[in-house]
């Protein structure tokens, strides 16, 4: 089969279209075409280098690798054991076992998946938008059913409303009531935004979005949902409410430096730092989590927007193409 892969770390052009052995179902199993692969940020991340190697102290990850860690596809063949899907079934899958850095591999035509890491992709569903929403989506749902839920009336900020998960938590905030003021790089991005719920947007490159939220909302928001962090977070700290909260779960344009604690004093603020992993640990939770996104997406709460499909060998293009945040939603790999 084909995949990209990595010897190194780099630049997109580091990844290389290789053809290379096809995987075995091994027991428990579950041999998968892949028909649809999302690209998410962390993809960046493992590429890169970076951050992951410091949060677990100079860990290797060992090269070569294929990146990526979500895709939909169709059950080609099953390892001994397999009692959860049949060969011609649709499934999805986001995340192996370990941390996101840890075991990647979706960026290939056929990938064997433990059936614990699978979920069944109802009818309702295509295989674009499963691919599109379960990594982005689980994040979202993690952010709104165990950080912060938004209730109807709340005034509620998101930075980048046009960008993947921020799209979602716009989507998912606005639908439960809540007032949502939107963030977006750039003016392309504005339409966007309000299409995902957003009843304010503020071009936060442009304009300084601590003055532009206080004139909105004198009294502050409730919370602030952030994916770009070096770039945002310290400064979100300044348009929270009393016993506002400021959830980080990105790092688009940096970490995000040490928080000195004693400034949640003046008004009680609580800071918390999102990862997907701990949401979704096991099969029972990984399906809960994935039947709440698709039925939200059958009912049109969740609305995954693809933006491009770019043929699997060009997964180097599409990198460059997240790294110069030059589309919206979600990005896809077609193998
Ligand atoms: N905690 C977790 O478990 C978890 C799970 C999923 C994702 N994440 C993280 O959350 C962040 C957002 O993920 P996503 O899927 O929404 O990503 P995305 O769709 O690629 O959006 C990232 C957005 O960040 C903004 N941005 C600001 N500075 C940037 C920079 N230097 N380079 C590129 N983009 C920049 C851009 O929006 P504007 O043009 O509007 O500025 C861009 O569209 C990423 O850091 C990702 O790794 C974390």
């Amino acid at each position: 089969m084909y995949a990209i892969r990595i010897h190194q770390n780099g630049g997109p052009e580091v990844m290389a279209w290789e053809e290379i052995p096809g995987p075995v179902a091994t027991p428990g199993t579950v041999i998968v075409r892949h028909t649809a692969i999302g690209i998410n940020f962390s993809d960046i991340n493992v590429r890169r280098g970076g951050f992951y190697k410091t949060i677990r102290g100079g860990l290797d990850v060992g090269f070569p690798l294929i990146p990526g860690n979500e895709a939909a596809g169709i059950v080609e063949e099953i390892g001994e054991g397999v009692t959860d899907f049949r060969v011609g079934d649709r499934v999805a899958y986001a995340g192996m076992h370990g941390q996101f850095f840890e075991d990647t591999g979706a960026y290939c035509e056929l990938r064997a998946v433990p059936q614990d890491r699978l979920v069944a992709v109802p009818a309702s569903v295509t295989d674009e938008q499963a691919a599109a929403i379960l990594l982005k989506g689980s994040t979202a749902s993690l952010i709104v059913n165990r950080l912060h839920k938004p209730a109807k009336g709340e005034v509620v900020l998101v930075h980048t409303a046009a960008a993947g998960v921020g799209s979602l938590l716009c989507q998912w905030a606005s639908a439960l009531g809540a007032t949502v003021i939107g963030t977006v790089g750039s003016p392309a991005k504005e339409a966007i935004a309000r299409d995902n719920g957003c009843a304010h947007v503020i071009l936060y490159r442009e304009a300084d979005f601590v003055e532009a939220v206080n004139k909105i909302a004198p009294d502050g928001v409730t919370v602030v949902y952030d994916g770009v962090g070096k770039d945002t977070f310290e400064r979100s700290l300044d348009v929270l409410s009393h016993f506002g909260k400021a959830i980080n779960y990105g790092n688009a344009s940096g970490p995000v430096a040490p928080v000195d604690i004693q400034r949640m004093a003046l008004r009680s603020l609580s800071v918390a730092r999102a990862g997907v992993t701990g949401h979704i640990p096991d099969a029972a939770a990984l399906r809960a989590v994935a039947a709440e996104l698709f039925e939200l997406v059958a009912q049109g709460v969740l609305r995954p927007r693809v933006d491009k499909v770019y043929p699997l060998e060009q997964a180097a293009s599409a990198h460059a193409d997240v790294e110069a945040a030059r589309y919206s939603g979600s990005l896809l790999l077609a193998p």
